[in-house]
């Protein structure tokens, strides 16, 4: 069973997985499924903001640049287009941004990203 790409964290490494198949309560007690977050604090500076240029969809995260210093920066981006994911991993002193070649409606996609010290946002 897809279970459209639940995120979970190790408790012992704290190492970010995805469950791309199985059931959506099924992981080891090592594991927590991380809490999604669209709103509240830190949302100016974490929430994606997706923007269509032609061919391309932008994905900026938050309205205000976030960090990317070493120990806080943002890990990934990710575009969720129905039951296909694209991503963009980065490092610190990446710009967090990430440009992605799909022509699905803007409105029928969702992005999202992990931040290293507030964790994972969408919109
Ligand atoms: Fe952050």
């Amino acid at each position: 069973m897809a279970n459209e790409g639940l995120l979970l964290k190790c408790k012992l490494c704290g190492s970010i997985m995805e469950k791309v198949f199985g059931s959506e309560t099924g992981q080891s007690d090592d594991f927590e499924l991380l809490e999604i977050k669209h709103d509240g604090e830190g949302a100016a500076k974490h929430v994606p903001i997706i923007k269509r240029d032609g061919d391309n969809v932008i994905i900026k995260v938050g309205e205000i640049t976030h960090p990317s210093e070493n120990e806080h920066y943002i890990g990934f981006i990710e575009l969720l287009d129905g039951d296909t994911t694209y991503r963009k991993n980065l490092k610190p002193g990446e710009e967090p941004e990430a440009v992605f070649k799909v022509d699905t409606e803007i409105n029928k996609l969702k992005a999202r990203e992990y931040c290293t010290v507030h964790g994972l946002w969408e919109s």
